[in-house]
C-alpha cells in the first residue's frame, strides 16, 4: 500500500512516497534553511511563499524517484498541523487539490505524531520499531512524554511548560552568535568544550511531574555571557555549549527514565529534531542500557521534518479506512 505524503508545516517543502508505512520509495525536500539564516530564524511569509513555488516540483520529484504514479497510491497524507498556518495551508491546499483531480482520499497527520512514526520507517542497519513503546518527542516547537498504545494512539504523560528543547538549543545559539539553525551547531561545537565549566539549572529536575522548562537554561547562559562580557573575559563558546547540552540532556534523560519507570514500558522511542544530537543519543542509549530497556531512533537525516514520517504515521488509517474529507483543515495549534 503506497501512500503520497507532504510535509510544509516550517521550512521544509517536502514530499514521500512510503509502502506499507514502512519503505521510503522515494522522498524530496526542498530546504529554505539558507533563505532563513540571513533573518536569524524562520520568516513565515518568506517560508510560505516558498513552499508555494516549490510544492508542484517536489510531489512531481518524489513520485519520480519512486516510479510510481498516482494511479499507485491508496492515500494522500499532509500535516494538518501543529505549525505555521501558511505554511501549513500550502500542502493542505496541495494534497486536497491532488485528491480533488485524481479521487485519491485524503488523511490529516499531527505533527508529532510524524515525528513519532518516523521510526517505524524501516533503515538500513536500524530496525523499524512498532508500537506499543514510550516515547520522548524533542523538537523545535515541542517536548513532551506520551504512551504511544498498539494501535497508534497517544496519551500524554508531560511536556514542557515553557520552550522547547530545541527553541533553548537555537536561541542560546543566537546569544553566541552561531548560524541559524543554532542546534547542530551546539551540538557540534558541544562535543569540543568542557560540560562542567558552568553549572546551568537543570528545570523541573527535582519536580515529581514528567514536565519540563527550558527557559531558565536559556536565562542562565545570557547571565553567565554577561557576566564574562562585564569582567572583559572572552566567551569559552565550546564550554557553555557542552555545559548547556548537559544541562539539558540530564533533564531529557532522567525524566525519560521516570516515566519508564511509571509506566513499565520495555521500549522508548526518541524523535524529533533534537533526537539528532549525538550527546543525547548516548545519554539515552547509557540509560536504556541501565533500565534493561529498547532505545530506537530515527536515522539523523529522518529526525528532522520530512514528509516520509508523515506517511507512516497515516498507514495505520489507510488500513482501517478512516479517510479525511476535502473539508479538511490547517490548524497552527493541534492537540495530539
Ligand atoms: O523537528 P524539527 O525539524 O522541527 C520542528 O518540528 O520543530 O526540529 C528542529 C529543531 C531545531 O530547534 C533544531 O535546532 C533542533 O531541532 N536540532 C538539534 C539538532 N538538530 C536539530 N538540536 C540539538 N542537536 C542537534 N543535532
Ligand atoms: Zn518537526
Amino acid at each position: 500500500m503506497n501512500i503520497l505524503a507532504i510535509e510544509t508545516s516550517c521550512d521544509e517543502t517536502s514530499a514521500a512516497v512510503v509502502a506499507d508505512g514502512a519503505r521510503v520509495l522515494g522522498q524530496v525536500t526542498a530546504s529554505q534553511t539558507e533563505v532563513h539564516r540571513q533573518f536569524g530564524g524562520v520568516v513565515p511569509e518568506v517560508a510560505s511563499r516558498r513552499h508555494v513555488e516549490s510544492i508542484t516540483r517536489v510531489v512531481d520529484a518524489a513520485l519520480g524517484q519512486a516510479g510510481t504514479g498516482f494511479s499507485d497510491l491508496a492515500a494522500i497524507a499532509v500535516t494538518m498541523g501543529p505549525g505555521l498556518l501558511g505554511a501549513l495551508l500550502v500542502g493542505v491546499t496541495a494534497a486536497k487539490a491532488y485528491s480533488l483531480a485524481t479521487g485519491i482520499p485524503l488523511i490529516g497527520v499531527h505533527h508529532i505524531a510524524g515525528h513519532v512514526a518516523a521510526a517505524m520507517l524501516e533503515e538500513p542497519d536500524r530496525p523499524a520499531v512498532r508500537p506499543p513503546f514510550l516515547c520522548l518527542v524533542a523538537s523545535g516547537g515541542h517536548t513532551e512524554l506520551y504512551e504511544v498504545d498498539a494501535s497508534f494512539r497517544f496519551t500524554r504523560l508531560g511536556g514542557t511548560r515553557d520552550d522547547a528543547a530545541g527553541e533553548a538549543y537555537d536561541k542560546v545559539a543566537r546569544l553566541l552568535g552561531l548560524a541559524y539553525p543554532g542546534g547542530p551547531e551546539v551540538d557540534r561545537l558541544a562535543r569540543l568544550g568542557d560540560p562542567a565549566r558552568f553549572s546551568f539549572p537543570r528545570g523541573l529536575l527535582d519536580d515529581p511531574s514528567l514536565d519540563f522548562s527550558f527557559s531558565g537554561m536559556k536565562t542562565a547562559v545570557l547571565v553567565a555571557l554577561d557576566k564574562l562580557k562585564r569582567q572583559g573575559q572572552a566567551v569559552p563558546v565550546e564550554d557553555v555549549c557542552a555545559s548547556f547540552q548537559a544541562a539539558v540532556i540530564e533533564v531529557l534523560v532522567e525524566k525519560t527514565r521516570r516515566a519508564i519507570r511509571l509506566t513499565g514500558h520495555r521500549t522508548v522511542v526518541v524523535a524529533g529534531g533534537v533526537a539528532a544530537n549525538r550527546g543525547l543519543r548516548a545519554a539515552m542509549g547509557t540509560m536504556a542500557a541501565e533500565e534493561g530497556i529498547g532505545v530506537h531512533f530515527p536515522s539523523p537525516g529522518l529526525c528532522t521534518d520530512n514528509a516520509a514520517m508523515i506517511a507512516a504515521a497515516a498507514y495505520a488509517r489507510a488500513r482501517e479506512g478512516r479517510f479525511d474529507t476535502l473539508e479538511l483543515g490547517a490548524y497552527a495549534d493541534l492537540t495530539l
